[in-house]
């Protein structure tokens, strides 16, 4: 149990403090710290793109040009202010006057002293760590805002360039009595990242990297038990996750693997920040915000070894190879002295080096903001005494491990990858930590990916390596989804399996969102979703009307509410025979043609009738090609070229055109879809004056996968009522079906087996594609947990399958759950739609059962 006084340091990347369920993930781990009885000092970077800004803002004020960066800067930090409900304009005026007043100094003079810039810059992290204190403060959290540059101190001389002095200082990260007892009164502290100042109370910064670094130096001051690093990816992983989705978690690495990991090319961490904590034994954690229930990485020094390995594979780009050459060098005293003092002279660090007796290779890492014209400088010095040569842009690729010598005849068939690639430069570090080549920079990406694959393509999950990134997402929840399962699971288990089991409650949320939307006049239900007879009667009681396909949707409506008025019926048959269409006028209030041929073919049936009619507007959108619905591919509507030959065959027989239909597909998530539909309606309306409905169709999706956000029905709605405005006259209608029953259902089944084959486990369960089709028929993407265990850690990665005789018969490859034992209830989210109405007794199997929850 940690002692009052325990500081836990929580550093938050500029990725991290964008949102408000960012924000709100913040308070809750704050909270948590708090309940264990530990005290969190926070640290945010500046919202990712800010210093982008700050810097283009510098240029271009000094070089006489404008400031509309400024504007980008406010508008970001006021926006995000609205949606923490915090009130952001007082807060950030006064460093927005600051900043104001520091770039007027620069268009006046003309020049951008590191000094100033390193002010200016600064504005970012002022700016966000206001709005997150008085964000924390609202969620009723006791928070002391704490301005960086009181207690962080950078070191006199630590840099030998005004720009280094400024823009990359170095701060001490010895322990501070004086600071623990500042604090000692203080539950919860913000500061921010990369901010400090010098002997004169300047302001500096930390550089690349610093706010890794003065997090560290904050926990080191405070002698921290732990410190947490909050990023974009769940961890440090054999190579970089967001290109080899194959990387795989490392969950456990020691300081020394970190910070060579980190300094030859993993982002999520610099390594300047490891020193300050080995040195005082304090652990580090990396972790998401995102996905805060994933433990990470934690680095530390009882972590345990495994001996001779390698545990990753690690890129940097923005390498310069300077390769100089003489014969003078042989036994020339001194040669390589005179060299190196060049390139300290001008700034340089260098990376890695290979000599030989007449010619040097070292490798220039990226420059940053201290010297674009160092490496030219370093050149022309070298130039006078040498033949120098620079080659660029290289990348450096490192294998990075323990006892790697040790292991070099194992990685043999790994290293043949290297055939084809001209290696500029080998070279293996005297710390036995890494191997590196260099080579160039386009050859990079595909170096990595192979030898990724060699090194790592058979290996399971066993430590030190944790899941696959790949495998981590799959198990991850879509954002933004609140799912009522997850409140109601104890009921869920207390049914009976298998079974699609229906929400009301979200049901009638789901469809109200929609019904309630301004310029929507009219919602009906695409009951093909899902017509499970307690369905349909929540949307019922709700005033939706009903958009049936078949004669048979149109029976079951009729039988279920027999005194339901006509209006609320649409009938939407394709390529359907002639008694259907009689018989939809008979039942339905508004029958759509999607056809000239059935004018033509029966004339009689049309005959001063009222029809809908379905264009074609050219092109479909939707999650898999299968549900596309326009273009020329696709059976559906009437080409916009036939709508004249339509209108004299409508004439010719009294047939009056009410209304004009559009549906482009299903499963799309941009909002902007619906507007445009109604915009191309709306250009066909002078040919139909009679025209009083639009129906601009159903499709919208959910988000199925993680990282995949909720369609943002504000948008959706503005843009149609502008164009409402313009069409005051019209009705709108739409017609999903999807987004109104998906989430609400979720497909329960227990598990019948669990099985090993090789090195692969097989989740069985007591139905499969039987019941829900939709991953074997579009690859579609359902997130599967195991309700019985819900709550436990995931241990295991598994294929969910189903008992039919087909491969295709899974519901989910690679998914992460806890520890799983037959007789478990499975869940399969985001079912309540196109799933048992689309299911099937193949293998005399029959599918799911459905129940309603009140
Ligand atoms: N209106 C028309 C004319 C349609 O063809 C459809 C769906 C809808 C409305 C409702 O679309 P929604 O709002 O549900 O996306 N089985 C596929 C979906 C097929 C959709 C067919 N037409 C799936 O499981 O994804």
């Amino acid at each position: 149990m940690p002692n009052a006084d325990s500081w836990v340091v929580l550093k938050f990347g500029g990725t991290s403090v964008a949102t408000r369920s960012q924000w709100d993930t913040i308070a809750s781990l704050v909270r948590r710290c708090q309940a264990s009885g530990e005290k969190p000092l926070v640290v945010a970077s500046a919202l990712d793109g800010t210093q982008d800004q700050l810097w283009t803002l510098i240029r271009s004020v000094r070089d006489g040009g404008g400031d509309q960066e400024k504007g980008k800067v406010w508008d970001a930090h006021v926006r995000l202010a609205k949606e923490l409900g915090v009130d952001g304009e007082p807060l950030l005026a006064p460093h927005m006057q600051d900043l104001e007043r520091l770039l007027l100094g620069i268009g006046l003079t003309a020049e951008s002293s590191p000094a100033t810039s390193a002010r200016v810059l600064s504005t970012g992290e002022l700016m966000i760590s206001r709005l997150g204190a008085a964000f924390l403060e609202s969620q009723g959290l006791p928070i002391t805002w704490l301005d960086a540059r009181t207690v962080l101190r950078s070191v006199n001389g630590s840099s030998n360039s005004v720009q280094g002095h400024f823009l990359a200082a170095t701060c001490s990260g010895d322990p501070d009595v004086e600071l623990q007892r500042r604090l000692a009164g203080c539950s919860i502290v913000l500061t921010q990242g990369q901010l400090a100042s010098n002997e004169h109370d300047q302001t500096v910064r930390m550089g690349c990297g610093g706010a890794d670094t003065s997090a560290a130096c904050f926990a080191a001051r405070l002698q921290a038990s732990r410190m947490e690093i909050w990023t974009d990816v769940p961890g440090m992983f054999t190579t970089d996750p967001r290109k080899i989705t194959s990387a795989r978690l490392l969950h456990h690495l020691d300081y020394e693997e970190a910070r060579e990991l980190a300094s030859t090319g993993a982002d999520v961490l610099h390594p300047r920040c490891v020193d300050p904590l080995r040195e005082h034994h304090i652990p580090l954690y990396v972790r998401c915000t995102d996905t805060p229930h994933l433990a990470g990485t934690k680095v530390a020094d009882d972590v345990p070894g495994y001996g001779a390995q390698v545990k990753a594979i690690s890129m940097r780009r923005g390498i310069t190879l300077i390769a100089i050459e003489t014969p003078r060098m042989w036994h020339q005293v001194g040669f390589l002295a005179k060299a190196f003092a060049i390139f300290e002279r001008c700034g340089l660090s260098i990376g890695h080096v290979a000599t030989s007796e007449s010619s040097i290779t070292v490798s220039i890492d990226p420059v940053q903001e201290v010297d674009y014209g160092a490496v030219d400088a370093a050149v022309h010095a070298l130039g006078a005494f040498c033949r120098v040569r620079p080659i660029e842009p290289c990348a450096s690729v490192s294998l990075v491990g323990r006892h790697l010598r040790s292991v070099l005849h194992e990685l043999g068939p790994a290293l043949e990858v290297l055939d084809e690639q001209r290696v500029l430069l080998v070279t293996q570090a005297a710390s036995d930590l890494n191997f590196s080549f260099v080579v160039q920079e386009r050859h990079a990406d595909r170096l990595v990916k192979r030898l990724h694959n060699q090194v790592f393509g058979n290996i399971g999950a066993q430590d030190p390596f944790g899941p696959t990134y790949r495998e981590l997402l799959a198990s991850e929840e879509p954002v933004n989804v609140r799912p009522w399962w997850r409140r109601k699971y104890e009921e869920l288990l207390a049914l009976d399996t298998p079974s699609f089991v229906y929400d009301t409650a979200t049901l009638r949320e789901r469809s109200a969102s929609v019904r309630d939307l301004p310029p929507i006049d009219r919602a009906f239900y695409a009951m093909k979703a899902c017509s499970h007879p307690g369905v349909l009667r929540v949307f019922y009681r709700e005033g939706l009307g009903f958009e049936c396909v078949s004669p048979g949707e149109l029976d079951l409506i009729h039988q279920l509410f027999p005194d339901i008025a006509p209006e609320r019926i649409l009938f939407t048959p394709n390529f359907a025979p002639r008694h259907e269409y009689s018989d939809g006028f008979d039942r339905a209030g508004y029958v759509t043609l999607d056809s000239l041929r059935p004018l033509e073919l029966w004339p009689n049936v049309f005959a001063n009738r009222e029809v809908i009619v379905r264009v074609d507007p050219g092109r479909g959108q939707g999650h898999h090609r299968h549900v596309r619905t326009a273009g020329s591919q696709t059976k559906f509507g009437i080409a916009p070229s036939r709508l004249s030959a339509l209108k004299a065959l409508a004439r010719d027989i009294g047939l009056n055109v009410s209304g004009l239909h559009a549906h482009v597909g299903s499963g799309i998530l941009t909002p902007e879809t619906w507007p445009e539909v109604a915009f191309f309606l709306g250009s066909l309306l002078e040919r139909f004056p009679d025209v009083r409905h639009l129906n601009i169709g159903g499709g919208l999706g959910v988000p199925e996968r993680p990282g995949v956000l909720p369609l943002n029905l504000e948008i959706l709605s503005e843009r149609l009522s502008r164009f409402k405005e313009s069409h005051p006259q019209l009705e709108l209608w739409m017609e999903p079906g999807r987004y109104f029953a998906a989430e609400a259902g979720v497909l329960l089944a227990r598990v019948t087996q669990v099985k090993w084959k090789g090195a692969r486990c097989y989740i069985g369960i007591e139905t499969g594609m039987n019941s829900l089709i939709r991953p074997a028929l579009y690859g579609s993407h359902h997130f599967i947990v195991n309700l019985t265990r819900i709550g436990e850690p995931a241990a295991m990665t598994a294929d969910i399958v189903g008992p039919i005789c087909e491969t295709g018969d899974v519901l989910g490859h690679g998914r992460r759950l806890p520890r799983t034992r037959e007789g478990d209830m499975l869940l399969v989210a985001n079912a309540g739609a196109y799933g048992r109405v689309m299911s099937s007794a193949y293998n005399c199997r029959n599918p799911a059962t459905e129940t309603l929850l009140a």
